[in-house]
C-alpha cells in the first residue's frame, strides 16, 4: 500500500518542515518536530481554513439537551457527570494493572444491553478478554470484540457495524498507515486520537481511550491528547489496597475533580457509594502524628487520615517526603510552621502520608498536615476525636475553605466531637456534643495542641 505523504510539524508553534530536522525552522525550538499526515490535518474540526461556514448569533442557536447514557456503574456515572454523552470522547489513564480494562469491560457489558458496544483490544487477545469476562461473570454480555491495532481497519469496522460506544484499549497500541513512525510515538498517538475523535463527532458515538501513564503519572504521549478529548479520567489507588479511585481531571460535560470510588474484588470493580470513612485507619486511641482531614473531592466530602513522622536526621540532608500530598507544599508548610508557629523541623526528616492511596489535591489539608507534624515532633496525640481542615497562607493565616459546613456535618455523622477549623468556617449554630475551635492563625492551632 502506498504511504500517504507526510510532513513534519512543530509541537510548539505548529510550523511545518518537509523533512525531519533537529530545530524548527519557524520558532527555532529544538526537538519539537513530529511526523504528521500532509493530506488530512490532524484536527477534529471538519471545516479547515478556506471552507465556508455561516456565522450565527449565539441567541439563535438552540442548545441541544445533552442526553446522558448511564453506564450502569453508578460510581463511573458520577465521575462522568451523570453518564456518557453521545459524541463525547473520554481518555482513561492509570498505572499498569490498576483495573482500566476491567472497568471498561464492565461498563461495556452493562451498556451493551441497551447500546451497541464495540471493544477494540490492541493489547490483549480476544481470548484474554473472554477469560476476564468469565472471571467477572460477564460471559454472555452483549459486547462485540475486535482485536486490531491498525486505525484504518478500526474505522472501517466502526463504519460497518455502527456501534454506539467504542472502547479503544489502548490508544498507544493503535497506528495509522499514513505515518511511518512507530506505534506509540507522539505522532502516531496524536494522529490516531484525532482521527477517532473526528469519527466520534461525525457519527455521534462515544469513544473511550485507555491511555498509558508515564513513570511520573502523567498520560504518556502528547499533551495534546488531553486537549483533544472531552473528558480525562485518572485511575488512582494504592496497589496494595483494594480501593480504586477514578478522578475526572477535565470534563467538558460535568464537574472536574469528581471522584468515583471502587473496590477491586475477584468479580471486578464494585462501586462504594458511601466512602467517607474508607480512608481512616482504625486506631483504638489517639496516636501521635495522625490527623484527620475532611477533603472535598468533587461533590462529596471524604475523611482522610494524614500521618506524619518527624525523626532526627541520620546524617546528610534533612529529607522531606510526601505520599499522596504535594511535596513542594509540604516544604512550604514547614517553613510557615517555623516562621509563624515557632516549630523548628530543620534537624529532622519529615515524612507525610495520606492513608489508603488517596491523593489530596486541595489546600484544605494544610492545617491537618502541620498539626500532624507538630504532633509527631512532640510525640503527643491530638486531643479528642478531632477533625481538622483549613488552608494556611505564607503569612501564617488560616484561611476558610469552601463548603465547610458540609465537611463538619459529614464528620459529626461519623462521631467526631472536636473540630479545629478556620474561624470563618465556624457554624452559626452550635452542634450538639461538638467542641468547635475556630482559629485565625497557625500559632493558635499550635497552642491548642499544647493544651
Ligand atoms: N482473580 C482476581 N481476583 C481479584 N483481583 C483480580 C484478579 N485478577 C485480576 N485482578 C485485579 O485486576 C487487575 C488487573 O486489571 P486490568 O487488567 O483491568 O488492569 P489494566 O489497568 O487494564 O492493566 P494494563 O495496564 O496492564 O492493561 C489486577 O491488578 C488485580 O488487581
Ligand atoms: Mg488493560
Amino acid at each position: 500500500m502506498a504511504k500517504a505523504k507526510t510532513v513534519y510539524a512543530c509541537t510548539e508553534c505548529g510550523g511545518q518542515a518537509p523533512k525531519w530536522q533537529g530545530q524548527c525552522p519557524n520558532c527555532n525550538a529544538w526537538n519539537t518536530l513530529v511526523e504528521v499526515a500532509a493530506a488530512a490535518p490532524a484536527t477534529r474540526f471538519e471545516n479547515v481554513a478556506g471552507a465556508r461556514s455561516a456565522v450565527t448569533p449565539l441567541s439563535s442557536v438552540s442548545p441541544r439537551a445533552t442526553l446522558r447514557v448511564p453506564t450502569g456503574l453508578d460510581e463511573f456515572d458520577r465521575v462522568l457527570g451523570g453518564g456518557l454523552v453521545p459524541g463525547g470522547v473520554i481518555l482513561l489513564g492509570g498505572d499498569p494493572g490498576i483495573g482500566k480494562s476491567t472497568l471498561l469491560l464492565q461498563a461495556a457489558a452493562a451498556l451493551g444491553a441497551v447500546h451497541r458496544a464495540l471493544y477494540v483490544t490492541g493489547e490483549e487477545s480476544t481470548e484474554q478478554i473472554a477469560l476476564r469476562a468469565h472471571r467477572l461473570g460477564l460471559v454472555n454480555a452483549p459486547i462485540e470484540l475486535l482485536a486490531e491495532v491498525q486505525l484504518e481497519s478500526i474505522v472501517a469496522a466502526v463504519n460497518a457495524t455502527s456501534p454506539e460506544v467504542v472502547v479503544v484499549d489502548s490508544i498507544q497500541t493503535i497506528y495509522t498507515e499514513a505515518l511511518t513512525s512507530a506505534p506509540g510515538s507522539v505522532a502516531q498517538v496524536r494522529e490516531c486520537a484525532a482521527q477517532l475523535t473526528r469519527l466520534a463527532k461525525q457519527r455521534g458515538i462515544v469513544v473511550i481511550f485507555v491511555g498509558h501513564v508515564t513513570k511520573e503519572g502523567a498520560i504518556a504521549g502528547p499533551r495534546v491528547l488531553e486537549h483533544i478529548v472531552d473528558t480525562v479520567l485518572y485511575f488512582e489507588g494504592d496497589a496494595h489496597s483494594s480501593f480504586r479511585l477514578v478522578r475526572a481531571m477535565k470534563n467538558r460535560f460535568g464537574a472536574a475533580n469528581e471522584l468515583g470510588v471502587f473496590a477491586m474484588t475477584e468479580r471486578g470493580l464494585r462501586g462504594v457509594s458511601n466512602p467517607s470513612a474508607l480512608f481512616l485507619s482504625q486506631h483504638a486511641e489517639g496516636v501521635a502524628g495522625s490527623a484527620i482531614v475532611a477533603t472535598l473531592e468533587g461533590s462529596r466530602p471524604l475523611l482522610v487520615e494524614v500521618q506524619a513522622l518527624v525523626d532526627p536526621i541520620q546524617g546528610g540532608m534533612a529529607r522531606r517526603l510526601a505520599v499522596g500530598l504535594d511535596a513542594q507544599r509540604l516544604a512550604l508548610l514547614l517553613a510557615v510552621l517555623h516562621r509563624h508557629g515557632d516549630v523548628d523541623t530543620s534537624g529532622y526528616d519529615v515524612f507525610v502520608n495520606a492513608v489508603g492511596g488517596v491523593r489530596i489535591l486541595e489546600p484544605a489539608a494544610d492545617l491537618a498536615v502541620m498539626l500532624a507534624v507538630c504532633s509527631s515532633l512532640r510525640n503527643k496525640p491530638l486531643p479528642g476525636k478531632a477533625l481538622i481542615f483549613g488552608e494556611v497562607g505564607l503569612a501564617g493565616e488560616v484561611r476558610p475553605v469552601q463548603r465547610g459546613q458540609e465537611r463538619i456535618r459529614e464528620a459529626a455523622k461519623l462521631g467526631f466531637d472536636t473540630f479545629l477549623i478556620p474561624n470563618a468556617n465556624k457554624p452559626k449554630q452550635a452542634i450538639e456534643n461538638a467542641k468547635i475551635i475556630g482559629v485565625d492563625r497557625i500559632d493558635q492551632a499550635i497552642d491548642w495542641l499544647r493544651e
